[in-house]
């Protein structure tokens, strides 16, 4: 079993040293370098990610790893190749796509996420969970922030995998990126051994301005005193990736070390979807509000953020405790 898992990271190693390779190598790597140039990248900041690419084909990778014996199943349990079980056939996973690796904190690579050079969909596609890749867990560019800096002060947390590899690109290397899911507890829990503060910073988007909602209610949960997690919201329709390639790293800078408290962000959000000038208005505010508040751990930030819902309701916090038991701590 841990020859098994061993005989996997080797085989997703090897992927990712043969994409890279043909990064440099295929008939097709004008195509792909000349995507990368055109988003802004150059070879060392690509060389510093690993990025590689997989050529059109079926079979290129089986190819590769031809001369293994029983190279097709072992590809398989790794997420490389699919295996067709009605023509009995085993074909790439990933065919003619950027491939970012995703590794592990010690480095090993768990995985890959591969963007189309087109418009082609899907626009990414990631390896699938495997019994040594959780996506709930790892986080794109974690490795790669912490091997730039072993004295990491904050890191952003943003949607893509070409938002860390672009604000690393304009000196920005404290950027992490979730893979395609939710940011999770666990996600944040690691986060927070690391660093004392977090930043979360989505897409200028609909589908952002609800992640970012999301990402609230996990982080009650997990935050202690002594952390501290940020939201940064950027304009319609940019992300980090067109924002700082647009306005470069000061700026970009400037607009993280203004991003919302979380308290700040918590008020902000709650007090437009009530009006907070009638009783009924601050009723459902605090109706929306406690139960967050009460997921939260012991901490002076939950002190502090229930003194403001008393002064906002005119309740005192014993009225408040009449009705909920404040400090009955939910797991999520
Ligand atoms: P976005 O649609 O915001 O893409 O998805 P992006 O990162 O800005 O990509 P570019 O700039 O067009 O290259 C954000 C993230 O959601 C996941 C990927 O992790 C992506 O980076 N995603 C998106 C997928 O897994 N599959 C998709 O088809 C699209
Ligand atoms: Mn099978
Ligand atoms: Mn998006
Ligand atoms: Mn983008
Ligand atoms: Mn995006």
């Amino acid at each position: 079993r841990e020859q098994e898992i061993k005989r996997q990271f080797e085989a997703l190693e090897h992927s990712n040293r043969y994409f890279q390779d043909m990064l440099r190598s295929s008939s097709e790597r004008e195509r792909a370098i000349g995507y990368l140039k055109q988003r802004g990248l150059s070879g060392q900041i690509a060389a510093a990610f690993g990025i590689g690419y997989a050529p059109p084909g079926w079979d290129n990778l089986l190819q590769h790893f031809a001369h293994l014996e029983n190279a097709a199943p072992l590809l398989e349990q790794s997420g490389m190749v699919i295996h067709n079980e009605d023509k009995q056939r085993y074909y790439d996973r990933f065919r003619d796509r950027i491939m970012f690796p995703i590794r592990d904190v010690r480095g090993r690579v768990l995985g890959f996420g591969g963007r189309v050079l087109g418009d082609d969909k899907p626009k990414y596609l990631n390896s699938p969970e495997t019994p040594t890749f959780h996506k709930g867990r790892e986080l794109y560019g974690l490795y790669e922030a912490r091997k730039h800096s072993n004295q990491l002060e904050r890191l952003l947390i943003v949607e893509g995998y070409m938002d860390v590899v672009s604000l690393a690109q304009h000196g920005i290397h404290w950027s992490v990126a979730t893979l395609g899911t939710a940011t999770t507890a666990q996600h944040l829990e690691r986060l927070f051994k690391l660093v004392p503060e977090v930043i979360f910073c989505f897409d200028g988007d609909a589908a952002g301005r609800q992640a970012a909602q999301r990402a609230l209610g996990v982080t009650l949960p997990v935050i202690r005193d002594g952390q501290e997690a940020r939201f940064l919201f950027l304009p319609d329709g940019e992300d980090p990736d067109t924002l700082v390639r647009r306005e470069g790293e000061t700026a970009f800078s400037q607009r993280v070390s203004q991003a919302l408290p979380l308290s700040e962000f918590f008020f902000r959000q709650l007090s437009d979807e009530a009006d907070l000038s009638s009783m009924d208005g601050r009723a459902r505010f605090s109706n929306q509000a406690l139960p967050l508040i009460q997921s939260m751990q012991p901490s002076l930030l939950k002190q502090m953020m229930l003194d403001r819902i008393c002064e906002i309701t005119g309740l005192s916090l014993e009225q408040i405790s009449s009705v909920i038991d404040l400090h009955q701590a939910t797991s999520t």
